[in-house]
């Protein structure tokens, strides 16, 4: 009898292009558990309501985020790529999860905190209980393992919560899921000023995205903050040059990374140099994702199979594990 493999799950919010911290931090590792576990990809448009009201981009951004996951290597034949709202079900799930947290955990939530700061005029309720739908989305296919990358780490932990909770009130139904990168460290890839992570939405010049042309690149890169040098010799290193030997590590051979470090290490290292280095080898890992992405996005014909073979493939697991629920609940009284 074949054994069951490990359920995977895990999702990205359509709010704008994707970019290195996504590629590194989380679909780089979806690529690879395809071959080893029961994957389940999806776009996250419900979650990005909370902070992004207007659907008026979101077919695009979705099509963009789905075009993005095949150009990167994930085989829809392999993984089951949907979009969130076409699962009904978890909807239904995350209603049933709302009465088991609580709303002191919920406004503690670094996110939550951090969103309510930057939107102070819209702090709703789906930004309260946004970890709440994370976890529906996770418990509606039973999974085990979440590849993210550092700044979920603590909407996953909620999602463990959760699902103890559930077991211990309603009989054990969910496994109590983790969230997992292949480097065991969680990543965060911190963006080109030095402050804070690379992201979507927020300072655009800052972020490497996956569909930058090549001059925008070679611009973002040669713009990163540094400075005069070290003056000493193996003097420590300030957060802003540490960060680009971080993505030098990412898209360079080890022997220029070691070059660079040592020409650090004795003060002859000049910045340009390594800028110049660092996009010309960041162009080199970017360009054909970005060249198949715009193939792809072309291909609407082929998107819509994708997402329909997805939302089926999907919704078909999602209500078995519905059905768990509603029994263990005694919720089926009358069938
Ligand atoms: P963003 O924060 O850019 O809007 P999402 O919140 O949709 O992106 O995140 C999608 C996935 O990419 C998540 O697993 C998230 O942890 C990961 N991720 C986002 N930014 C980074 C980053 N700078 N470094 C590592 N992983 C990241
Ligand atoms: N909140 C995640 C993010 O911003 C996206 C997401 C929604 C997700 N549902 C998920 C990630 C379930 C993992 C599992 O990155």
């Amino acid at each position: 009898m074949e054994t069951k493999k490990a359920v995977v799950l895990s999702g990205v919010r359509p709010t704008g292009d994707l970019h290195l911290g996504n590629y590194f931090g989380a679909i780089l590792n979806y690529v690879k558990m395809q071959n080893d576990y029961d994957c389940y990809f999806m776009v996250a448009d419900l979650h990005s309501l909370t902070t992004h009201p207007d659907t008026s981009g979101l077919k695009n951004h979705i099509q963009r985020v789905i075009a993005t996951f095949l150009a990167a290597g994930i085989d829809p034949e392999k993984a089951t790529l949907y979009c969130q709202s076409h699962l009904r079900t978890t909807g239904e799930l995350y209603l049933y999860l709302n009465m088991l947290a609580y709303k002191g955990e919920l406004e503690k939530t670094a996110t939550f905190k951090e969103k309510a700061r930057q939107q102070p005029d819209n702090v709703n309720a789906g930004l309260l209980t946004y970890p709440v739908l994370m976890a529906a989305d996770i418990l509606i296919h039973k999974a085990h393992f979440v590849p993210v990358g550092k700044d979920q780490e603590q909407h996953i932990e909620m999602a463990r919560n959760f699902a103890k909770r559930f077991n211990h009130r309603y009989g054990e139904v969910f496994p109590e899921p983790e969230a997992f990168n292949y480097s065991h460290d969680l990543l965060k890839i911190p963006s080109l000023d030095g402050s804070g992570k690379m992201s979507k939405s927020v300072n655009e010049n800052a972020t490497i995205y996956l569909s930058d042309n090549d001059d925008t690149i070679r611009k973002k890169i040669m713009k990163a903050k540094t400075d005069a040098g070290p003056q000493q010799p193996n003097s420590p290193m300030p957060d802003y040059v540490e960060n680009i030997f971080h993505l030098m590590e990412l898209v360079s051979e080890n022997s220029t990374v070691s070059q660079f470090r040592q020409s650090y290490n004795d003060c002859s290292i000049r910045y340009g140099d390594m800028k110049k280095q660092l996009a010309e080898d960041m162009i080199r890992f970017i360009s054909p994702i970005r060249k198949k992405m715009e193939d792809i996005l072309a291909d609407e014909v082929l998107l819509k199979k994708v997402m329909e073979h997805g939302a089926a493939k999907a919704n078909e697991h999602a209500d078995q594990t519905l059905a768990e629920v509603r029994k263990a609940m005694r919720l089926n009284y009358f069938i």
